[in-house]
């Protein structure tokens, strides 16, 4: 999963409110060159799309915004191939552990990062990127902490994505820039293909 997720580089994170949307936008996705999306729960549509896009061959569908071990539950009999949550909580993460489903918990300092080990997690999201420090901080948890690999997410567009991939610790980034939810809305799928194919190429 981790080395699938790398040859990506980059995740689109969505928000989708009509599930009709959600082929079109995996096809989107795809024909820009990223065949991969972290459907949030944070919409009344997140499990229903998570179902849709597990069906396309080839398209690897995650769930994000997930904060319990009973969401969890529920993405993975969706079809959910991996999992992201915002923050650290052991309870969802154990229960991934102990289904072997791929989760990646969100961390914001050393001590949360600490309590992933303590778990056996050595890939997390790192949120919000921007605001807690971005690259100078990933720079810096790179020393004590040199084995684990990151995920860094929030605040991340086509402007900086570059200076966040550069570093080795880094996986892959997760973004919502290419993905707007006033673009699925509007159906604007061309410009989603446009926005995705800038962020494979940067
Ligand atoms: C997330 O949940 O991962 C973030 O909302 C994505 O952050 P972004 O919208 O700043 O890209």
């Amino acid at each position: 999963m981790i080395d699938k997720i790398e040859s990506l580089r980059v995740i689109p994170v969505v928000a989708i409110d009509n599930v009709e949307d959600a082929l079109p936008l995996a096809e989107a996705l795809t024909a820009g060159g990223l065949p991969v999306a972290e459907i949030t729960l944070r919409t009344d549509a997140g499990i229903a799309a998570i179902s849709k896009m597990a069906e396309l061959e080839g398209f690897l569908v995650g769930a994000g915004t997930v904060h319990s071990a009973d969401q969890a539950k529920q993405v993975v009999d969706a079809g959910a191939k991996f999992i992201v949550s915002p923050g650290f909580n052991p309870r969802t993460v154990q229960w991934c552990l102990d289904h072997a489903v791929p989760i990646f918990p969100g961390i914001s300092s050393p001590t949360d990062l600490e309590s992933a080990i303590e778990l056996g997690i050595n890939v997390v999201k790192f949120f919000p990127a921007e605001q807690i420090g971005g690259v100078k901080m990933l720079k810096a948890l790179q020393g004590p902490y040199g084995e684990i690999r990151f995920i860094p997410t929030g605040g991340i567009n086509v402007d900086n994505l570059g200076e966040y991939l550069s570093l080795p610790s880094v996986v892959a980034c997760g973004g919502s820039w290419m993905v707007k939810p006033d673009l699925i809305r509007s159906k604007n799928f061309e410009e989603i293909q446009r926005l995705t194919r800038d962020a494979v190429q940067s």
